[in-house]
């Protein structure tokens, strides 16, 4: 079911109510205290993109396989940009990007029960009618940007929940394989050098060789060797493209 707030403070608060089960949806078109990844805010102007919360009661991953509701998410948003007829990637670990450019960020939190999962909450802010972005954002974009014309969002919900539940439902089937294979081949620079920056500071060029089960970022480095990052051990180096012009 569908819920719909004129203001929250985040839909991703007001999906932690317990009246809220599988498979209900919160929407906001106005959030107070929008939450990104890394600590960031969430900033989307009222009435032009999405901003809503997809909640989800994996009770039969173990906490060990979480990230595979992140590939399951952020491949649901592939599939339903491919729709429209929007070819995107996905940044690690889970922005949706058109070329260069963020269309979308995700936000999930997961909550447990012993070595199990309980419930997931599925934050997700999509860019769709927005024309103009405060400068300070790194490259963001819209799906009117792209296609060049405004979208109903609701349409847009509409083809996501149901390429959501496509990909859950693989997910469910404990085709994990397919998940996997799906998100690597998905992946924003695969194969490709990329400057990074770990948490001191310092950055470094590598090549995007793929993701493990657990999510681990697997870099080549300029010698040769291969190490694995987890979500906040390292970052893309986003350079702004508007400086570049
Ligand atoms: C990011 O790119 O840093 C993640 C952004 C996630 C934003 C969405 S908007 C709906 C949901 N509610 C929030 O407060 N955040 C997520």
């Amino acid at each position: 079911m569908i819920y719909r707030f004129e203001e929250l403070t985040s839909t991703n608060d007001e999906a932690r109510e317990a009246r809220y089960t599988h498979g209900d949806v919160i929407v906001a078109e106005r959030q107070t205290a929008g939450r990104g990844q890394r600590g960031h805010t969430w900033i989307s102007p009222e009435g032009e993109n999405l901003t809503f919360t997809l909640i989800v009661e994996p009770t039969f991953l173990a906490a060990r396989d979480q990230f595979l509701i992140s590939e399951a998410a952020a491949l649901a948003l592939c599939d339903c940009f491919r729709e429209f007829g929007i070819t995107t990637h996905i940044k690690w670990t889970n922005d949706i990007y058109h070329e260069d450019r963020k269309l979308v960020g995700i936000l999930i939190e997961h909550f447990y029960s012993g070595m199990q999962l309980r419930r997931t909450l599925i934050g997700i802010g999509i860019n769709i009618n927005q024309t103009a972005f405060d400068p300070s954002l790194p490259n963001p974009v819209s799906m009117r940007q792209i296609l060049g014309h405004a979208l109903a969002r609701e349409a847009v919900l509409d083809i996501f929940t149901h390429c959501f539940e496509a990909r859950y439902a693989t997910l469910q089937r404990g085709d994990h394989a397919t998940l996997a294979a799906d998100y690597t081949a998905k992946l924003y620079r695969l194969h490709r050098e990329q400057r990074f920056r770990l948490p001191d500071g310092e950055e470094f060029t590598a090549t995007i060789e793929g993701v493990e089960a657990d999510g681990v970022l697997l870099l080549r480095h300029a010698d040769g060797e291969l190490r694995g990052y987890r979500f906040k051990e390292v970052e893309f180096v986003v350079k702004s493209l508007l400086l570049e012009k």
